[in-house]
């Protein structure tokens, strides 16, 4: 099945980006943070610390994540157990960054996105989709934005929700997690090599869309 990879840092919009361009091509989002925010939330429920091997391993023993989907939207499933609502929080957010550094957890989660993708077209995004997961991807983006392009779209996000929040200090906590993110030794973020570089910083949505479904085009998807 044909596949299409979006990987890049936290806030670089592929989430809204990757849903546009997976109903346009009739395809399923896969959103694979989703997938290590569900773990995340195992280690803090169980107050279970990543840098501790023997709790990763029992913790990757117990844990069971499976993906359905409701209306076109994943839904994400802890040991059964929807766990979708309480995903998208800093707190899980931040462990999902520090747990999912550790090869137990990769390996976890990697043959549920290969099996997502050999049986149905897909539209992924990660942080290794491109270099790791799914090498073989008919198109590979990497899709980015400044780091204070990013923090200004996330203030937004959340005073729109109504929460009072700081825009430097949410720019200090992006560009912390790229550190994260891109300094670990397993699977860190990087561009892969055949992979369509795209900085979003001054581009709108619709035109960022546009450009990936031209690449889609391109590669006959
Ligand atoms: O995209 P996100 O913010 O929901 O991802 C949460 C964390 O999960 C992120 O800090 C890094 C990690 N992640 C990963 O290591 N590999 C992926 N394919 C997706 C996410």
């Amino acid at each position: 099945m044909a596949s299409v990879a979006i990987d890049g840092p936290a806030g670089a919009g592929k989430s809204t980006i990757a849903k546009l361009v997976a109903k346009e091509l009739n395809a399923i989002y896969v959103d694979t943070g989703a997938m290590y925010r569900a773990i995340a939330i195992y280690f803090l429920r169980n107050r279970l610390d990543p840098e501790i091997p023997e709790q990763v391993a029992e913790a990757c023993e117990q844990i069971e994540v499976t993906i359905t989907y409701e209306d076109g939207n994943q839904q994400v499933w802890l040991n059964g157990e929807n766990v979708t609502p309480f995903l998208r929080t800093e707190e899980v957010g931040d462990m999902a960054s520090r747990s999912s550094a550790k090869q137990a957890v990769r390996d976890k989660l990697l043959q549920l996105q290969r099996d997502l993708a050999s049986s149905h077209k897909v539209v992924m995004d990660g942080r290794d989709i491109g270099t790791h997961v799914l090498p073989e991807a008919e198109v590979k983006i990497y899709l980015t934005a400044s780091s204070a392009e990013r923090a200004r779209r996330r203030y937004e996000e959340l005073t729109a929700r109504g929460e009072i929040c700081d825009l430097a200090e949410i720019e200090q906590a992006i560009i912390e997690r790229d550190q994260q993110d891109m300094s670990r030794t397993i699977a860190p973020l990087k561009q892969a090599e055949d992979a369509c570089y795209l900085d979003s910083s001054d581009l709108t949505i619709p035109e960022v869309v546009a450009w990936i479904l031209e690449k889609c085009e391109e590669a006959a998807i």
